[in-house]
Protein backbone atom coordinates (compact mmCIF):
# COMPACT_ATOMS: atom_id res chain seq x y z
CA UNK A 1 0.00 0.00 0.00
CA UNK A 2 1.51 3.36 -0.98
CA UNK A 3 2.32 5.73 1.86
CA UNK A 4 1.19 9.35 2.08
CA UNK A 5 3.39 11.82 0.17
CA UNK A 6 6.25 13.13 2.28
CA UNK A 7 9.09 15.61 2.61
CA UNK A 8 12.00 13.63 4.09
CA UNK A 9 14.77 15.96 5.16
CA UNK A 10 18.01 14.04 5.62
CA UNK A 11 20.70 15.78 7.67
CA UNK A 12 24.10 14.23 6.99
CA UNK A 13 23.09 13.75 3.37
CA UNK A 14 26.60 13.16 2.04
CA UNK A 15 27.57 10.72 4.81
CA UNK A 16 28.16 7.00 4.73
CA UNK A 17 24.84 5.94 6.25
CA UNK A 18 22.89 7.94 3.65
CA UNK A 19 24.82 6.47 0.76
CA UNK A 20 25.01 2.87 1.94
CA UNK A 21 21.67 2.39 3.63
CA UNK A 22 19.12 5.19 3.35
CA UNK A 23 19.18 5.90 -0.39
CA UNK A 24 19.24 2.21 -1.42
CA UNK A 25 16.39 1.46 0.99
CA UNK A 26 14.29 4.35 -0.33
CA UNK A 27 15.05 3.26 -3.87
CA UNK A 28 13.72 -0.23 -3.27
CA UNK A 29 10.48 1.14 -1.85
CA UNK A 30 10.14 3.57 -4.77
CA UNK A 31 10.89 0.77 -7.21
CA UNK A 32 8.07 -1.28 -5.67
CA UNK A 33 5.66 1.63 -6.02
CA UNK A 34 5.26 2.47 -2.35
CA UNK A 35 5.73 6.14 -3.05
CA UNK A 36 6.15 8.26 -6.16
CA UNK A 37 7.20 11.68 -7.43
CA UNK A 38 4.72 13.37 -5.06
CA UNK A 39 7.27 12.72 -2.32
CA UNK A 40 10.48 14.68 -1.89
CA UNK A 41 13.83 13.84 -0.37
CA UNK A 42 15.76 16.89 0.71
CA UNK A 43 19.43 16.40 1.51
CA UNK A 44 21.12 18.72 3.97
CA UNK A 45 24.79 18.97 4.81
CA UNK A 46 27.57 21.51 4.98
CA UNK A 47 29.09 20.72 1.55
CA UNK A 48 28.14 23.09 -1.23
CA UNK A 49 26.33 20.90 -3.73
CA UNK A 50 23.78 21.71 -6.40
CA UNK A 51 20.55 19.72 -6.69
CA UNK A 52 22.05 18.10 -9.74
CA UNK A 53 25.21 17.05 -7.89
CA UNK A 54 23.13 15.55 -5.10
CA UNK A 55 21.09 13.61 -7.64
CA UNK A 56 24.32 12.24 -9.03
CA UNK A 57 25.30 11.14 -5.53
CA UNK A 58 21.93 9.40 -5.17
CA UNK A 59 22.30 7.71 -8.57
CA UNK A 60 25.81 6.52 -7.67
CA UNK A 61 24.56 5.15 -4.40
CA UNK A 62 21.87 3.12 -6.18
CA UNK A 63 24.40 1.85 -8.70
CA UNK A 64 26.82 0.84 -5.98
CA UNK A 65 24.57 -0.54 -3.25
CA UNK A 66 21.43 -1.90 -4.93
CA UNK A 67 21.50 -5.44 -6.34
CA UNK A 68 22.02 -5.28 -10.12
CA UNK A 69 18.73 -7.03 -10.94
CA UNK A 70 16.75 -4.16 -9.37
CA UNK A 71 18.63 -1.39 -11.15
CA UNK A 72 16.30 -0.02 -13.77
CA UNK A 73 17.59 3.19 -15.36
CA UNK A 74 14.12 4.55 -16.09
CA UNK A 75 13.08 4.03 -12.46
CA UNK A 76 16.38 5.46 -11.20
CA UNK A 77 15.82 8.61 -13.29
CA UNK A 78 12.35 9.10 -11.79
CA UNK A 79 13.70 8.31 -8.31
CA UNK A 80 16.53 10.85 -8.36
CA UNK A 81 14.19 13.52 -9.72
CA UNK A 82 12.59 13.74 -6.25
CA UNK A 83 15.95 14.66 -4.65
CA UNK A 84 16.95 18.22 -3.89
CA UNK A 85 19.69 19.70 -1.77
CA UNK A 86 20.19 22.50 0.74
CA UNK A 87 23.58 23.43 2.14
CA UNK A 88 23.46 24.28 5.85
CA UNK A 89 26.15 24.36 8.49
CA UNK A 90 23.93 22.92 11.21
CA UNK A 91 26.23 23.98 14.03
CA UNK A 92 25.42 27.54 13.08
CA UNK A 93 22.18 29.42 13.64
CA UNK A 94 22.60 31.30 10.35
CA UNK A 95 21.89 30.06 6.84
CA UNK A 96 18.78 27.96 7.51
CA UNK A 97 16.42 30.01 5.38
CA UNK A 98 17.03 27.96 2.22
CA UNK A 99 15.26 24.99 3.77
CA UNK A 100 11.96 26.87 3.92
CA UNK A 101 11.06 26.83 0.22
CA UNK A 102 11.88 23.10 0.04
CA UNK A 103 9.18 22.22 2.58
CA UNK A 104 5.53 22.03 1.67
CA UNK A 105 2.92 23.44 4.02
CA UNK A 106 0.16 21.07 2.91
CA UNK A 107 -0.76 19.09 6.07
CA UNK A 108 -1.28 15.97 3.93
CA UNK A 109 2.44 15.96 3.14
CA UNK A 110 4.20 14.17 6.01
CA UNK A 111 7.24 16.04 7.26
CA UNK A 112 10.14 13.96 8.62
CA UNK A 113 13.64 14.97 9.70
CA UNK A 114 16.26 12.23 9.64
CA UNK A 115 19.31 13.16 11.71
CA UNK A 116 22.17 11.08 10.30
CA UNK A 117 24.72 13.26 12.09
CA UNK A 118 26.73 13.17 15.33
CA UNK A 119 24.43 13.07 18.39
CA UNK A 120 25.79 16.29 19.85
CA UNK A 121 24.10 18.03 16.90
CA UNK A 122 20.64 16.55 17.61
CA UNK A 123 19.79 19.18 20.21
CA UNK A 124 20.89 22.21 18.17
CA UNK A 125 19.21 20.93 15.00
CA UNK A 126 15.88 20.40 16.79
CA UNK A 127 16.15 23.85 18.31
CA UNK A 128 16.91 25.56 15.00
CA UNK A 129 14.10 23.69 13.26
CA UNK A 130 11.74 25.16 15.80
CA UNK A 131 13.26 28.67 15.75
CA UNK A 132 13.10 28.83 11.97
CA UNK A 133 9.47 27.72 11.88
CA UNK A 134 10.02 24.28 10.28
CA UNK A 135 8.66 22.39 13.26
CA UNK A 136 5.10 21.09 13.11
CA UNK A 137 3.28 19.15 15.82
CA UNK A 138 2.82 16.28 13.37
CA UNK A 139 6.43 16.32 12.11
CA UNK A 140 8.68 13.38 12.95
CA UNK A 141 12.32 13.19 13.90
CA UNK A 142 14.45 10.09 13.34
CA UNK A 143 17.65 9.49 15.29
CA UNK A 144 20.31 6.82 15.15
CA UNK A 145 22.74 5.34 17.60
CA UNK A 146 24.95 6.09 19.37
CA UNK A 147 22.29 7.67 21.55
CA UNK A 148 24.82 8.47 24.24
CA UNK A 149 27.61 6.42 25.76
CA UNK A 150 25.94 5.89 29.13
CA UNK A 151 22.71 6.66 30.95
CA UNK A 152 23.65 10.25 31.74
CA UNK A 153 24.72 11.21 28.22
CA UNK A 154 21.75 9.44 26.68
CA UNK A 155 19.51 11.40 29.05
CA UNK A 156 21.05 14.66 27.87
CA UNK A 157 20.50 13.80 24.22
CA UNK A 158 16.90 12.79 24.85
CA UNK A 159 16.27 15.90 26.94
CA UNK A 160 17.53 18.08 24.11
CA UNK A 161 15.28 16.36 21.58
CA UNK A 162 12.26 16.41 23.87
CA UNK A 163 12.58 20.17 24.39
CA UNK A 164 11.05 20.36 20.93
CA UNK A 165 9.60 17.01 19.90
CA UNK A 166 7.09 14.97 21.92
CA UNK A 167 7.79 11.28 22.45
CA UNK A 168 5.20 10.29 19.82
CA UNK A 169 7.22 12.25 17.25
CA UNK A 170 10.59 10.64 18.03
CA UNK A 171 11.73 7.57 16.09
CA UNK A 172 14.87 6.02 17.64
CA UNK A 173 16.29 3.52 15.21
CA UNK A 174 17.64 0.16 16.22
CA UNK A 175 18.03 -1.36 12.81
CA UNK A 176 17.85 -4.91 14.23
CA UNK A 177 14.14 -4.35 14.83
CA UNK A 178 13.70 -3.70 11.11
CA UNK A 179 15.17 -7.07 10.15
CA UNK A 180 12.58 -9.47 8.77
CA UNK A 181 13.81 -12.36 10.86
CA UNK A 182 13.72 -10.30 14.04
CA UNK A 183 10.10 -9.40 13.40
CA UNK A 184 9.51 -13.03 12.71
CA UNK A 185 10.24 -13.73 16.36
CA UNK A 186 6.88 -12.12 17.09
CA UNK A 187 5.11 -14.31 14.56
CA UNK A 188 6.84 -17.44 15.77
CA UNK A 189 5.92 -16.81 19.38
CA UNK A 190 2.49 -15.26 19.06
CA UNK A 191 1.00 -16.68 15.88
CA UNK A 192 1.57 -20.31 16.90
CA UNK A 193 0.08 -22.08 19.86
CA UNK A 194 2.89 -24.62 20.10
CA UNK A 195 5.57 -22.61 21.78
CA UNK A 196 3.93 -20.36 24.31
CA UNK A 197 2.94 -23.08 26.83
CA UNK A 198 6.53 -24.30 27.05
CA UNK A 199 8.20 -20.89 26.77
CA UNK A 200 9.26 -20.68 30.40
CA UNK A 201 11.62 -21.98 33.05
CA UNK A 202 9.67 -25.21 33.51
CA UNK A 203 10.62 -26.30 29.97
CA UNK A 204 13.57 -24.18 28.91
CA UNK A 205 17.04 -24.87 30.26
CA UNK A 206 18.80 -21.81 28.87
CA UNK A 207 18.93 -19.46 25.89
CA UNK A 208 21.91 -18.40 23.80
CA UNK A 209 22.11 -15.22 21.75
CA UNK A 210 24.99 -14.95 19.31
CA UNK A 211 25.84 -12.11 16.93
CA UNK A 212 29.18 -12.99 15.42
CA UNK A 213 30.79 -10.90 12.70
CA UNK A 214 33.80 -11.70 10.58
CA UNK A 215 34.68 -8.06 9.84
CA UNK A 216 37.20 -6.14 11.93
CA UNK A 217 36.69 -2.81 13.70
CA UNK A 218 40.00 -1.07 14.26
CA UNK A 219 39.76 1.21 11.25
CA UNK A 220 36.38 2.63 12.31
CA UNK A 221 37.12 5.75 14.35
CA UNK A 222 33.97 5.55 16.43
CA UNK A 223 34.42 1.95 17.50
CA UNK A 224 37.32 2.48 19.84
CA UNK A 225 35.24 4.89 21.91
CA UNK A 226 32.41 2.43 22.01
CA UNK A 227 33.43 -1.24 22.18
CA UNK A 228 31.22 -4.28 21.75
CA UNK A 229 29.17 -3.81 24.91
CA UNK A 230 27.87 -0.41 23.81
CA UNK A 231 27.95 -1.10 20.08
CA UNK A 232 26.00 -4.38 20.07
CA UNK A 233 24.73 -5.48 23.48
CA UNK A 234 23.19 -2.28 24.85
CA UNK A 235 20.97 -1.93 21.80
CA UNK A 236 20.64 -4.73 19.26
CA UNK A 237 21.11 -7.73 21.50
CA UNK A 238 19.03 -6.45 24.39
CA UNK A 239 16.26 -5.79 21.89
CA UNK A 240 16.53 -9.40 20.72
CA UNK A 241 16.38 -10.51 24.32
CA UNK A 242 13.23 -8.47 24.84
CA UNK A 243 11.44 -10.07 21.90
CA UNK A 244 12.41 -13.54 23.04
CA UNK A 245 11.60 -13.05 26.70
CA UNK A 246 8.67 -10.62 26.88
CA UNK A 247 5.14 -11.52 27.92
CA UNK A 248 2.53 -11.65 25.15
CA UNK A 249 1.52 -8.03 24.50
CA UNK A 250 -2.16 -7.15 24.45
CA UNK A 251 -1.91 -6.09 20.79
CA UNK A 252 0.68 -5.23 18.18
CA UNK A 253 0.21 -1.56 18.90
CA UNK A 254 3.51 0.26 19.52
CA UNK A 255 3.10 1.00 23.19
CA UNK A 256 1.63 -2.40 24.02
CA UNK A 257 4.80 -3.97 22.66
CA UNK A 258 7.15 -1.44 24.16
CA UNK A 259 5.56 -1.78 27.61
CA UNK A 260 6.35 -5.50 27.56
CA UNK A 261 9.90 -4.98 26.34
CA UNK A 262 10.47 -2.45 29.07
CA UNK A 263 9.37 -4.94 31.72
CA UNK A 264 12.03 -7.39 30.53
CA UNK A 265 14.75 -4.76 30.70
CA UNK A 266 13.67 -3.71 34.15
CA UNK A 267 13.68 -7.32 35.35
CA UNK A 268 17.27 -7.95 34.30
CA UNK A 269 19.34 -8.89 37.31
CA UNK A 270 22.00 -6.21 37.74
CA UNK A 271 25.57 -7.32 37.09
CA UNK A 272 27.78 -5.19 39.25
CA UNK A 273 30.76 -5.40 41.61
CA UNK A 274 32.30 -8.85 41.84
CA UNK A 275 29.52 -10.35 39.67
CA UNK A 276 31.09 -8.58 36.68
CA UNK A 277 34.14 -10.83 36.86
CA UNK A 278 31.95 -13.92 37.18
CA UNK A 279 29.31 -13.14 34.55
CA UNK A 280 31.18 -11.28 31.81
CA UNK A 281 34.17 -11.88 29.56
CA UNK A 282 35.63 -9.39 27.14
CA UNK A 283 38.14 -10.00 24.44
CA UNK A 284 40.17 -8.24 21.78
CA UNK A 285 41.29 -9.93 18.58
CA UNK A 286 44.91 -10.32 17.70
CA UNK A 287 46.36 -10.85 14.27
CA UNK A 288 47.05 -14.21 12.73
CA UNK A 289 49.13 -15.24 9.80
CA UNK A 290 49.38 -18.61 8.22
CA UNK A 291 50.37 -19.88 4.81
CA UNK A 292 50.94 -16.50 3.29
CA UNK A 293 47.65 -14.93 4.40
CA UNK A 294 47.54 -12.67 7.38
CA UNK A 295 44.82 -10.79 9.23
CA UNK A 296 45.69 -7.76 11.30
CA UNK A 297 44.95 -7.61 14.99
CA UNK A 298 42.79 -4.83 16.44
CA UNK A 299 45.87 -3.03 17.81
CA UNK A 300 47.59 -3.12 14.42
CA UNK A 301 44.59 -1.47 12.78
CA UNK A 302 44.42 1.42 15.22
CA UNK A 303 46.06 4.78 14.50
CA UNK A 304 49.26 5.44 16.47
CA UNK A 305 47.63 7.59 19.15
CA UNK A 306 45.21 4.82 20.10
CA UNK A 307 47.70 1.98 20.42
CA UNK A 308 47.36 0.14 23.69
CA UNK A 309 43.58 0.60 23.68
CA UNK A 310 41.67 -1.69 26.03
CA UNK A 311 38.47 -1.49 24.00
CA UNK A 312 36.72 -4.85 23.78
CA UNK A 313 35.92 -6.29 20.37
CA UNK A 314 34.17 -9.29 21.93
CA UNK A 315 31.81 -9.77 24.85
CA UNK A 316 30.27 -12.87 26.36
CA UNK A 317 27.99 -12.60 29.33
CA UNK A 318 25.46 -14.44 31.36
CA UNK A 319 22.27 -12.55 32.11
CA UNK A 320 19.28 -13.46 34.22
CA UNK A 321 15.73 -12.16 34.20
CA UNK A 322 14.17 -11.97 37.59
CA UNK A 323 10.51 -12.71 36.97
CA UNK A 324 8.12 -15.66 37.20
CA UNK A 325 8.62 -16.87 33.67
CA UNK A 326 12.40 -16.87 33.59
CA UNK A 327 13.62 -17.40 37.13
CA UNK A 328 16.68 -19.64 37.01
CA UNK A 329 17.05 -19.61 33.19
CA UNK A 330 20.39 -18.13 32.10
CA UNK A 331 20.64 -16.11 28.91
CA UNK A 332 24.14 -16.38 27.45
CA UNK A 333 25.17 -13.60 25.08
CA UNK A 334 28.18 -13.45 22.83
CA UNK A 335 29.14 -10.99 20.15
CA UNK A 336 32.39 -10.07 18.51
CA UNK A 337 34.32 -8.86 15.52
CA UNK A 338 36.68 -11.03 13.47
CA UNK A 339 35.05 -14.20 14.60
CA UNK A 340 35.07 -17.56 12.85
CA UNK A 341 32.08 -16.69 10.69
CA UNK A 342 29.23 -14.20 10.32
CA UNK A 343 26.18 -15.56 12.05
CA UNK A 344 23.39 -14.22 14.23
CA UNK A 345 21.22 -16.73 15.95
CA UNK A 346 19.14 -17.44 18.98
CA UNK A 347 19.20 -20.91 20.46
CA UNK A 348 16.48 -22.03 22.84
CA UNK A 349 17.62 -25.13 24.64
CA UNK A 350 14.80 -27.07 26.25
CA UNK A 351 15.16 -29.22 29.33
CA UNK A 352 16.05 -32.89 29.17
CA UNK A 353 13.11 -35.28 29.24
CA UNK A 354 12.07 -36.12 32.80
CA UNK A 355 12.53 -39.89 32.36
CA UNK A 356 13.98 -41.94 29.56
CA UNK A 357 12.42 -45.27 28.59
CA UNK A 358 15.27 -45.91 26.17
CA UNK A 359 17.72 -47.61 28.48
CA UNK A 360 18.51 -50.23 25.85
CA UNK A 361 18.66 -47.87 22.91
CA UNK A 362 21.78 -46.72 21.19
CA UNK A 363 22.27 -42.99 21.79
CA UNK A 364 20.72 -41.09 24.68
CA UNK A 365 17.90 -38.58 24.06
CA UNK A 366 19.35 -35.07 23.80
CA UNK A 367 17.46 -31.97 24.81
CA UNK A 368 15.50 -30.31 22.00
CA UNK A 369 16.91 -27.10 20.62
CA UNK A 370 15.05 -24.45 18.68
CA UNK A 371 17.48 -22.47 16.55
CA UNK A 372 16.34 -19.19 15.11
CA UNK A 373 18.81 -18.07 12.48
CA UNK A 374 18.60 -14.31 11.95
CA UNK A 375 21.34 -14.03 9.34
CA UNK A 376 22.66 -15.26 6.98
CA UNK A 377 20.61 -18.26 5.69
CA UNK A 378 17.57 -17.11 7.63
CA UNK A 379 15.41 -19.84 9.02
CA UNK A 380 14.14 -21.79 11.97
CA UNK A 381 15.30 -25.28 12.94
CA UNK A 382 14.07 -27.56 15.64
CA UNK A 383 16.46 -30.30 16.67
CA UNK A 384 14.39 -33.40 17.44
CA UNK A 385 15.14 -36.95 18.48
CA UNK A 386 13.93 -39.62 16.08
CA UNK A 387 14.42 -43.31 15.57
CA UNK A 388 17.06 -44.02 13.01
CA UNK A 389 15.29 -45.99 10.27
CA UNK A 390 16.25 -49.62 10.00
CA UNK A 391 15.51 -53.01 11.46
CA UNK A 392 18.36 -52.95 13.98
CA UNK A 393 16.39 -51.91 17.05
CA UNK A 394 16.00 -48.52 18.65
CA UNK A 395 18.76 -46.16 17.65
CA UNK A 396 18.11 -42.53 18.63
CA UNK A 397 19.32 -39.73 16.42
CA UNK A 398 19.05 -35.96 16.50
CA UNK A 399 17.61 -34.54 13.26
CA UNK A 400 16.55 -31.00 12.38
CA UNK A 401 13.04 -30.05 11.41
CA UNK A 402 14.11 -27.38 9.00
CA UNK A 403 12.39 -24.21 7.78
CA UNK A 404 14.65 -22.34 5.41
CA UNK A 405 13.32 -18.96 4.30
CA UNK A 406 15.24 -19.07 1.03
CA UNK A 407 13.69 -22.42 0.11
CA UNK A 408 10.20 -21.44 1.26
CA UNK A 409 9.87 -17.94 -0.17
CA UNK A 410 10.88 -16.65 -3.55
CA UNK A 411 10.54 -12.96 -2.64
CA UNK A 412 13.60 -10.87 -1.90
CA UNK A 413 14.00 -10.15 1.82
CA UNK A 414 13.86 -6.38 2.33
CA UNK A 415 16.62 -4.64 4.27
CA UNK A 416 15.85 -3.31 7.73
CA UNK A 417 15.86 0.35 6.66
CA UNK A 418 13.22 -0.20 3.98
CA UNK A 419 10.65 -1.04 6.60
CA UNK A 420 11.84 1.49 9.17
CA UNK A 421 12.03 4.53 6.87
CA UNK A 422 8.47 4.05 5.69
CA UNK A 423 7.15 3.23 9.17
CA UNK A 424 8.18 6.78 10.07
CA UNK A 425 5.92 8.07 7.31
CA UNK A 426 3.14 5.70 8.36
CA UNK A 427 3.48 7.05 11.90
CA UNK A 428 4.08 3.55 13.27
CA UNK A 429 6.51 3.51 16.21
CA UNK A 430 6.30 -0.23 16.93
CA UNK A 431 9.82 -0.98 15.69
CA UNK A 432 11.45 2.03 17.35
CA UNK A 433 12.78 2.35 20.89
CA UNK A 434 10.95 4.40 23.42
CA UNK A 435 13.03 6.58 25.71
CA UNK A 436 12.36 4.51 28.85
CA UNK A 437 13.52 1.33 27.09
CA UNK A 438 16.73 2.95 26.01
CA UNK A 439 17.38 4.21 29.49
CA UNK A 440 16.60 0.87 31.14
CA UNK A 441 19.14 -0.72 28.78
CA UNK A 442 21.80 1.82 29.72
CA UNK A 443 21.07 1.36 33.41
CA UNK A 444 21.85 -2.33 33.10
CA UNK A 445 24.96 -1.88 30.96
CA UNK A 446 26.58 1.01 32.85
CA UNK A 447 27.74 -0.92 35.95
CA UNK A 448 29.41 -3.55 33.74
CA UNK A 449 31.19 -0.86 31.81
CA UNK A 450 32.34 0.99 34.89
CA UNK A 451 33.62 -2.19 36.59
CA UNK A 452 35.69 -2.88 33.48
CA UNK A 453 36.93 0.69 33.29
CA UNK A 454 38.01 0.84 36.91
CA UNK A 455 39.48 -2.70 37.10
CA UNK A 456 43.02 -3.58 36.14
CA UNK A 457 42.18 -6.39 33.76
CA UNK A 458 42.65 -6.00 30.05
CA UNK A 459 40.40 -7.78 27.54
CA UNK A 460 41.50 -11.36 26.89
CA UNK A 461 43.18 -11.82 23.53
CA UNK A 462 41.64 -14.13 20.92
CA UNK A 463 42.93 -14.96 17.49
CA UNK A 464 41.11 -13.41 14.55
CA UNK A 465 38.90 -16.03 12.93
CA UNK A 466 37.99 -17.90 16.12
CA UNK A 467 34.99 -18.00 18.48
CA UNK A 468 36.54 -15.61 21.00
CA UNK A 469 38.73 -15.98 24.07
CA UNK A 470 38.85 -19.19 26.11
CA UNK A 471 37.17 -17.34 28.96
CA UNK A 472 33.96 -17.27 26.90
CA UNK A 473 33.96 -21.05 26.69
CA UNK A 474 34.68 -21.31 30.40
CA UNK A 475 31.79 -18.93 31.14
CA UNK A 476 29.20 -21.38 29.82
CA UNK A 477 31.04 -24.63 30.56
CA UNK A 478 31.24 -23.77 34.26
CA UNK A 479 27.48 -24.18 34.24
CA UNK A 480 27.72 -27.56 32.52
CA UNK A 481 26.57 -26.18 29.15
CA UNK A 482 28.21 -25.54 25.78
CA UNK A 483 27.89 -22.93 23.05
CA UNK A 484 25.87 -24.15 20.14
CA UNK A 485 27.96 -24.87 17.05
CA UNK A 486 26.48 -25.97 13.77
CA UNK A 487 26.47 -29.72 13.41
CA UNK A 488 25.80 -30.33 17.10
C1 LIG B 1 25.93 -1.62 13.90
C2 LIG B 1 27.24 -1.67 14.62
O1 LIG B 1 24.94 -1.00 14.69
O2 LIG B 1 25.52 -2.94 13.59
C3 LIG B 1 28.28 -2.37 13.80
O3 LIG B 1 27.68 -0.35 14.91
C4 LIG B 1 27.80 -3.73 13.37
O4 LIG B 1 29.51 -2.51 14.53
C5 LIG B 1 26.41 -3.64 12.75
O5 LIG B 1 28.72 -4.25 12.44
C6 LIG B 1 25.85 -5.02 12.50
O6 LIG B 1 24.69 -4.92 11.72
P1 LIG B 1 24.26 -6.07 10.73
O7 LIG B 1 22.96 -5.60 10.20
O8 LIG B 1 25.34 -6.19 9.72
O9 LIG B 1 24.16 -7.31 11.57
Amino acid sequence: IPVQPFDYVVFGATGDLTKRKLIPALYHRFHDGQFDEQSHIIGVSRSKLSDEEFRTLARDSVHEFVEAEYQDEAVIARFVSIFSYVSIDVSNREGWTDLGPALREDPKVVRAFYLAVAPDLFGPICQYLKDKGYYRRDARVVVEKPLGHDLASSGQINDAISEIFAEDQVYRIDHYLGKETVQNLLALRFANILFEPIWNSAHIDHIQLTVAESVGAGTRGYYDESGALRDMIQNHMLQLLCLVAMEPPASDEANALRDEKLKVLRSLKPIRGEAVGRCTVRGQYRGVSSEGTSVKGYQDELPAEKKGSRTETFVALKAEIENWRWSGVPFYFRTGKRMATRVSEIVIQFRTIPHSIFDHAEGAPRPNRLIIRLQPDEGVRMLMMIKDPGPGGMRLREVPLNLSFAETFSERTPEAYERLLLDVIRGNQTLFMRRDELEAAWSWVDPIRSAWDTGNDAPQPYSAGTWGPTGAIALIERDGRTWHEDGH
